[in-house]
C-alpha cells in the first residue's frame, strides 16, 4: 500500500497567479505529485476583507484536505498574510505560507537592512511581511507600498511592456531611496514583471521572489515529516478551478511555463454538495 508520502501537496491561489509558485515547486521538486485550486470565481483576493479572505481560504484549504494531501501550500500572499494562524490551528496537515519563507530571505540578502516591500492592498495593510521581518531581523526598516495595477498587467503578458515601466516608476522610482537593498515581491504575479521592477528600483537591489523560498521550505517539511515522495513513479499533476477554465488555461500556461491538461471546474460553496468537478 503507498504510505503518505505518495500524497499530493495541494496548493491554492485565489487564481492565476499560484501558479509562479507552483512552476517553481515542479522544478525543485519533481517527484512530488500536486494538486492546485485557483478560486477564479472570487478572484482578486488583493482588495477583500480580511473576514472574506478568511472565509475563501478556508473553503479552498478543506476542499484540498477532502481529496487527500500531504501538506498545503498558501501559495497566494493576501491569504498567506491574513489568514494562516486560522489554517495552521483548523487543519491536521501542515501548512506553508508564502509570507515567513520571503521575509526570511529577504533578511538574509539585505545588508543595509533595509528592506522594500510590495504587495496587494491586503498583504500591505495587514503588516505581516514586516512582523516577519522584524522577527527574523529586529531593527530592519521596512518600506511598504501596494501596487494593485501590476496583477492585470501580468495577466496581460506586459512583463516589457512600456505601459509596465511606466507603472513601475511611478510606484517605485522613490522607493529605492533611504538605503533600501532588497524588495521583497510580495504578490503571485510580480515575478512576471521583474524586468520592468528591476529597471524602476536599478539593478543594485535585490529582488526576492518568495517562491524560490517557498520550495525550500517545503522540502524542508516534508523532509522533516519523512513525508518526501521516493519518485518511484511519474508525478500526477491536477487543476481545479472555480469559474470557467479558458482563461485560466491561457494565461496560466505562460505563468506555469507549462502546458495544463485537464482543468476540472469545481463548486466549492460550502453550501452546496462538495466535489462536484465538471470535466472540461
Ligand atoms: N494571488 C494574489 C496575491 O498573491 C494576487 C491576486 C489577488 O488579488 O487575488 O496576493
Amino acid at each position: 500500500m503507498m504510505g503518505q508520502d505518495h500524497l499530493p501537496i495541494g496548493v491554492f491561489d485565489s487564481g492565476i497567479g499560484g501558479l509562479t509558485v507552483l512552476r517553481v515547486i515542479h522544478q525543485a521538486l519533481p517527484a512530488e505529485s500536486t494538486i492546485y485550486l485557483g478560486d477564479t470565481a472570487r478572484v482578486p483576493y488583493g482588495t477583500k476583507s480580511p473576514e472574506v479572505v478568511t472565509r475563501y481560504a478556508l473553503n479552498n484549504a478543506r476542499f484540498l484536505v477532502e481529496r487527500g494531501i500531504k501538506l498545503l501550500v498558501v501559495a497566494c500572499n493576501t491569504a498567506s498574510a491574513v489568514v494562516l494562524p486560522a489554517l495552521e490551528e483548523e487543519l491536521d496537515v501542515p501548512v506553508v505560507g508564502v509570507i515567513r519563507p520571503g521575509a526570511r530571505k529577504a533578511a538574509e540578502t539585505t545588508r543595509s537592512g533595509v528592506v522594500g516591500v510590495i504587495g496587494t492592498e491586503g498583504t500591505i495593510m495587514s503588516g505581516s511581511y514586516e512582523r516577519a521581518l522584524l522577527e527574523i531581523r529586529p531593527g530592519t526598516r521596512v518600506h511598504k507600498r501596494p501596487c494593485p495595477l501590476f496583477v492585470p498587467l501580468a495577466e496581460e503578458g506586459w512583463e516589457n511592456h512600456p505601459v509596465s515601466l511606466t507603472v513601475a516608476q511611478e510606484y517605485l522610482h522613490d522607493f529605492a531611496s533611504g538605503g533600501m537593498d532588497t524588495l521583497i515581491l510580495g504578490c503571485t504575479h510580480y515575478p512576471v514583471l521583474i524586468p520592468a521592477i528591476e529597471k524602476a528600483v536599478g539593478a543594485k537591489v535585490a529582488l526576492v521572489d518568495s517562491a524560490t523560498s517557498v520550495a525550500e521550505a517545503v522540502a524542508q517539511k516534508l523532509g522533516r515529516l519523512d513525508l518526501t515522495c521516493p519518485g518511484d513513479g511519474p508525478p500526477v499533476r491536477e487543476f481545479f478551478v472555480t469559474d470557467v477554465p479558458q482563461r485560466f488555461q491561457a494565461v496560466g500556461e505562460r505563468f506555469l511555463g507549462a502546458r495544463i491538461f485537464g482543468i476540472k471546474q469545481v463548486d466549492i460553496d460550502p453550501h452546496k454538495p462538495p466535489n462536484q468537478a465538471v470535466y472540461c
